[in-house]
């Protein structure tokens, strides 16, 4: 084996992670200014590379043409997760072998999230690895959520020929990275966190994954200017990334797969930052609903769906009148150019005098909603605080509404009025086009359909 290395350079957009010969002020993949950064690659010789698994079981590296009718699927049964909301966002529980990357900012509850998994997944044997924290930490963290085992093993090495070697003494059954971005190998040279370490060291996780059959949780980080390589490079490579959201003021995550190679990506599980941990959140409804003693001008309930769940959620509208140029217009939780397009219909469509006036949403929470079926609910929210006038508490909706201001049918509408009728409202108002297949008197909650916004303006508001 030689002895002198092949050092070869080359840039790397840190945005997409798209390989460059020469710098250039453009990445021509992605569009970016000044992404690309100067990074050492040392070529390693093959051999180096396989004896990195030779610990594993059983190194598939001939592999053979198979028939597809000859794949025979159980023989790889999921591995039942603790926790219903994990379990409907995984797809049914973690399919041995699969790699997924687990993403979200800084502080969001990833490792907590993580080492609650490690620790509940009991007749499991799980190495849990941190080059972020030392043991002290993760043995504090573990205390605070109170959940015992005796088969997780932590270990905090960034190396990742070391964690490997770990890995064969151990035999775990289950990987969890904390982070990627911290880990490097050896067979290249760039810094921890650059785009070709990133690639690498996920790479190998890939290989690992795929020819012991060992599930692996790589947890990646997201950061807003992109001094960390952007988990972008990683979604390519792994098969299903999950995304934890919120915010960090507001106690409440959601757990989303945006990337599910073994399910939906509709789903989404609803946690609770508490004390000890994350807890679960399994009746959204009845949280997201502030209970109050007099109904407020401003306030309106839609009933969305979120993925194949039914979930009522508050909107709340703030309509002023601006003091000073240029009215505002600011969000949290909904589309800013979906409520400008709201607004514009308003005005254009139905003749309300917005043009000048200040509004402010928010959905209730610091939970971001995609669902156009909380359209109407907004509109009405926004009316409403124009007028000054409350929208009874036992009123909530259904419906988007299109740039004619006609209002248009949502999918699943049974399963957003049995949720609606299950926590106690007495009306609904829903599309004139959801009529049909529906049969009302399945349901006790009374349902209105219409047609126009000013004919449910005018049912509200007189
Ligand atoms: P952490 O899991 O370290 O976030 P990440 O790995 O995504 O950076 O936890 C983030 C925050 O959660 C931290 O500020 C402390 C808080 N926390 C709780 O409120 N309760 C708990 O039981 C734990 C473990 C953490
Ligand atoms: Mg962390």
């Amino acid at each position: 084996m030689s002895t002198v290395a092949k050092v070869k350079k080359t840039f790397f957009c840190q945005s997409c992670g798209t390989q460059h010969n020469k710098w250039v002020g453009k990445c021509g993949s992605c569009g970016e200014w000044n992404t690309l950064v100067e990074e050492i690659l040392k070529k390693e010789t093959k051999n180096d590379r396989l004896q990195l698994f030779s610990a594993s079981k059983d190194p598939k590296i001939n592999n053979k043409s198979i028939l597809l009718q000859e794949i025979g699927l159980q023989d790889y049964p999921r591995i039942a997760v603790p926790g219903k909301e994990l379990t409907r966002v995984l797809g049914g529980g973690i399919v041995p072998g699969s790699l997924v990357l687990f993403g979200g900012e800084p502080g969001i509850g990833k490792s907590t999230l993580m080492l609650q998994l490690a620790l509940r997944l009991k007749n499991l044997k799980i190495l849990y690895v941190s080059g972020e924290e030392s043991e002290q930490q993760i043995k504090m963290r573990a205390e605070r959520i109170g959940v015992t085992t005796d088969l997780c093993f932590i270990l905090q090495e960034t190396n990742t020929q070391n964690i490997f070697q770990q890995i064969a003494e151990i035999e775990p059954q289950l990987v969890i990275i904390d982070s990627i971005q911290t880990l490097h190998t050896a067979y290249v040279e760039s810094s921890p966190g650059s785009v070709s370490q990133v690639r690498e060291c996920a790479a190998e996780f890939l290989r690992f994954a795929k020819e012991t059959n060992t599930p692996v949780f790589m947890i990646g980080h997201i950061t807003k200017e992109g001094s960390l390589a952007g988990p972008k490079v990683l979604e390519h490579m792994v098969d299903t990334v999950l995304q934890f959201e919120g915010d960090r003021n507001h106690i409440y995550r959601l757990l989303r797969a945006t990337k599910n190679r073994f399910g939906s990506t509709n789903e989404m599980g609803i946690y609770e930052m508490n004390g000890d941990g994350l807890r679960e959140v399994t009746n959204p409804s009845e949280i997201l609903i502030t209970n109050r003693e007099h109904a407020t001008s401003g306030v309106a309930i839609s009933a969305t769906m979120e993925g194949n769940r039914p979930m009522l959620i508050e909107t709340q509208a703030l309509v002023s009148s601006a003091a000073y140029g240029v009215p505002q217009r600011s969000s949290t939780g909904f589309d800013l150019r979906r409520l400008s397009m709201l607004l514009a219909v308003l005005e254009k469509r139905c003749g309300f005098k917005l043009a000048v006036k200040d509004v402010f949403i928010n959905i209730a929470g610091g939970i971001k909603v995609e669902d156009p079926g909380i359209d109407l609910a907004l509109v009405c929210g926004i009316l409403s605080s124009n007028e000054d006038l409350p929208i009874p508490q036992t009123v909530c909706f259904a419906a988007e509404v299109g740039l004619t201001g006609e209002i248009r049918p949502v999918n699943r509408i049974e399963q957003r009025i049995s949720e609606a009728q299950k926590l106690g409202f007495e009306k609904i108002f829903i599309s004139s086009f959801n009529k049909k297949g529906l049969n009302p008197k399945l349901f006790t909650i009374e349902i209105i359909f219409v047609n126009k916004i000013e004919e449910v303006f005018g049912m509200l508001f007189g």
